[in-house]
């Protein structure tokens, strides 16, 4: 980061996440819950690294203490709050871990959209004005349950009003508090332990820092953003979908704008922010990509695709592919270039070669297949026998036959045949047809001689019941 460049001292971080999130509604603490695919709190302590701090720490509560040691213990040090008495509460708490650092910087856990730039736009305010501390506020159209900012007749800051303690008239003030403080530690340090619970909520506010930092006559530097979706802090489960779709909006944006990729109806389009796309590429409505996707130049997906990879199983798609409409595309999954995989065909772990091809009706799992090779209707690869997974290869330039079912372990050789309708549970050499069903018999003149046998078996019922 640039403040080694910009100031002398070390900076710590503090990311607040002990809130009891009571207004999730859940036996899930709100800083766990998911958001494109980690945890809020993961995102809020990847922004804060990006500023490279000399230290890290997150309040977290007992709890949760066991899970963010799994998860976080690398990258940070944890301070536990016995009991949610207040965010001012819960900064005292990783004071006592980090109590010598020049500067701090305070972010809550529960706004995941933050970006890093953002962050070091304060940092930048911070050190540039000298100020005792800064903070990011924001001018938003519904300021909900915000704390509101109060600025005298020059506009300069005095202090923080939370929703629960605002007067109609201060509820009507546009400009929030983001939750995002820099500070100087001789500020923090005389303020946060001054603070007390006498407010509507029976919390220790560490928003009253900030008024009392003023009274002492320090600084205050404001960095003032336009609109909420930045620091957009997540309190109950509205709040999380709304979240999810400000980004999903963005991610759109931005692969429409510097990308070069056509979306055809953003507001259907749900395309997860870690995805690339390459140029020219387009993506039709009611699709949903998920996890690390990484999809080639001039690609079409959709209508109706869902891609689903993980950290473990990312997936490929090579230039100029086409995927869907209604395909199901799962983790582990590599489509090279000009492949074309069709409706109802869902891949899992696969790999297709150049312009191989699955258009309809098929289940491909665990199945390497080499270029050129036709999948035909409804063909199933057998990978599971209820225990373990198998795998089944088919080479270069195979043909595979409509409705084929392909017991794995199996390996289909190159330019093969497989009859439609088989049952393949042997390997096929290269060059060769598999057929695997009974052979087709024609009674010739059966139907005549059915409804025969019939009619005669009706006349003898007909007769038991009413005698010869
Ligand atoms: C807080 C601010 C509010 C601001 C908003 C921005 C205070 C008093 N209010 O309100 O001015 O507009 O954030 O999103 O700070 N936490 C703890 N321990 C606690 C309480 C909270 O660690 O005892 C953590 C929570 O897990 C959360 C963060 O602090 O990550 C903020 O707490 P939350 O209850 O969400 O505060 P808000 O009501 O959103
Ligand atoms: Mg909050």
């Amino acid at each position: 980061m640039s403040q080694k460049q910009t100031h002398d001292g070390r900076l710590c971080i503090f990311v607040l996440a002990a809130g009891h999130g009571i207004r999730m509604k859940s036996d899930t603490s709100k800083v766990f819950f998911p958001f494109f695919g980690k945890p809020l709190l993961e995102h809020v302590l990847k922004a804060a690294q990006s500023l490279k701090p000399d230290k890290l720490v997150t309040v977290i509560s007992p709890k949760d203490y066991q899970q963010a040691v799994e998860l976080f213990g690398s990258i940070a040090e944890l301070a536990i709050q016995k009991e949610a008495k207040g965010t001012g509460d819960a900064v005292r708490q990783a004071w006592e871990i980090a109590p010598e650092e020049d500067f701090y910087l305070i972010l809550c856990g529960d706004t995941p959209l933050i970006k890093p730039q953002t962050l070091q736009s304060l940092a930048d305010i911070f050190f540039k004005s000298h100020a005792d501390a800064a903070m990011i506020t924001a001018k938003v159209a519904q300021p909900k349950r915000y704390g509101r900012i109060i600025r005298n007749e020059q506009g300069d800051f005095q202090e923080i009003v939370e929703y629960k303690d605002a007067s109609a008239e201060e509820k009507k003030i546009l400009e929030v508090n983001a939750g995002m403080y820099l500070f100087r530690r001789e500020a923090l340090e005389k303020t946060l332990f001054c603070l007390n619970s006498q407010n509507a909520a029976q919390e220790v506010y560490l928003t009253d820092t900030l008024k009392d930092i003023r009274r002492n006559g320090g600084k205050i530097s404001i960095h003032h953003l336009e609109g909420e979706n930045e620091i957009f802090g997540i309190n109950n489960r509205k709040d999380l979908s709304v979240a999810l779709s400000i980004a999903y909006h963005e991610k759109n944006e931005s692969l429409m704008l510097e990308d070069g990729v056509s979306i055809i109806d953003p507001n259907h389009t749900f395309i997860d922010p870690q995805i690339s796309i390459g140029q020219d590429s387009i993506i039709k409505p009611y699709c949903y990509l998920e996890g690390p996707v990484s999809i080639g130049r001039n690609v079409s997906i959709g209508p109706f695709v869902c891609i689903r990879a993980t950290e473990k199983d990312p997936v490929f798609i090579e230039s100029q592919a086409q995927v869907g409409p209604f395909t199901s595309i799962r983790g582990g999954t590599c489509l090279k270039d000009q492949v074309h995989v069709g409706s109802f065909v869902e891949l899992k772990k696969s790999i297709l070669g150049e312009k191989s091809k699955a258009m309809h009706l098929s289940y491909l799992g665990d199945a390497e297949i080499g270029e050129n090779v036709n999948v035909g209707a409804g063909t199933i690869t057998c990978n599971y026998d209820g225990e373990k997974k198998y795998k089944t290869i088919i080479h270069d330039g195979a043909f595979i036959g409509s409705d084929a079912i392909l017991v794995a372990p199996l390996s289909i050789g190159r330019e093969s045949y497989i009859a439609a309708g088989s049952t393949i549970t042997q390997d096929v050499p290269d060059h060769s047809l598999g057929i695997g069903r009974s052979r087709q018999v024609n009674k010739v003149g059966w139907k005549k001689r059915h409804i025969r046998i019939k009619d005669e078996s009706e006349t003898k019922k007909e007769e038991k019941r009413n005698g010869p």
